[in-house]
């Protein structure tokens, strides 16, 4: 078969493929809902890996970390985003209608929790034997005000922060977005 032929088969493959999935989300069906929930499990699950390790309840395995890390990443941003496309509510799910209302502050969160999981999947990178004392959060991490204040925007960087302190910001992006986006229980 002439090259061309085969990258062509390949674009209408993945074009085919696409429509399918706009086709599948344009309805929040029950297929879109199941899948909402079991991305929410998977980076939950993934997150009390993390969890567990800054905890010393799991012994530290980098590639285990990176593994839960990434698999955060990879369910967060656009891929996120999507998942939570118009029409938002669904049978089933507890999605709110504000995520279409304001969606730039949820595509916001969506896109900070990535940040954060690379950077905690980079920490992994770096630290491939022990967690690091470096990887630990400082005294002052948590503090807003005081004399690490002139260096917010510093520590707001993702990539600066110990790891510790990503873990820990990565979290409350999870929180606020539930706190706004998710329907409370009853
Ligand atoms: C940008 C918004 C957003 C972020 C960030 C986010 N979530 Fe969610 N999460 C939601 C919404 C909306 C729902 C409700 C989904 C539904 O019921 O269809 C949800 C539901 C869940 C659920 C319940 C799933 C179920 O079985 O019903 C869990 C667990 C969860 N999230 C964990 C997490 C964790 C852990 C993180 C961070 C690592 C996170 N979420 C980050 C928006 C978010």
């Amino acid at each position: 078969m002439c090259p061309n032929a085969v990258r062509w088969s390949g674009f209408i493959f993945t074009a085919i493929s696409v429509v399918a999935f706009s086709a599948a989300s344009a309805q929040a069906g029950d297929d879109v809902v199941h899948e909402r929930q079991q991305d929410m499990k998977a980076m939950a699950a993934a997150a009390k890996n993390i969890d567990a390790m800054f905890k010393d309840t799991s012994p530290y395995d980098a590639k285990a970390f990176k593994v839960a890390a990434e698999t955060i990443r990879a369910h967060s941003g656009e891929r996120l985003s999507k998942l939570f496309s118009s029409p938002v509510v669904a049978e089933g799910s507890k999605a709110t209608a504000n995520i279409d209302t304001e969606r730039p502050a949820f595509d916001t969160l969506a896109a900070e929790l990535g940040a954060y999981a690379a950077a905690l999947s980079a920490a992994a990178e770096r630290n491939p034997e022990v967690l690091a004392p470096e990887m630990r959060m400082r005294g002052g991490d948590t503090k807003m005000g005081g004399p690490l204040a002139k260096r917010k925007s510093a520590a707001l960087d993702p990539m600066s922060m110990p790891a510790e302190h990503a873990f820990h910001t990565m979290l409350q992006v999870c929180t606020s977005c539930h706190a706004k986006f998710r329907a409370k229980d009853n």
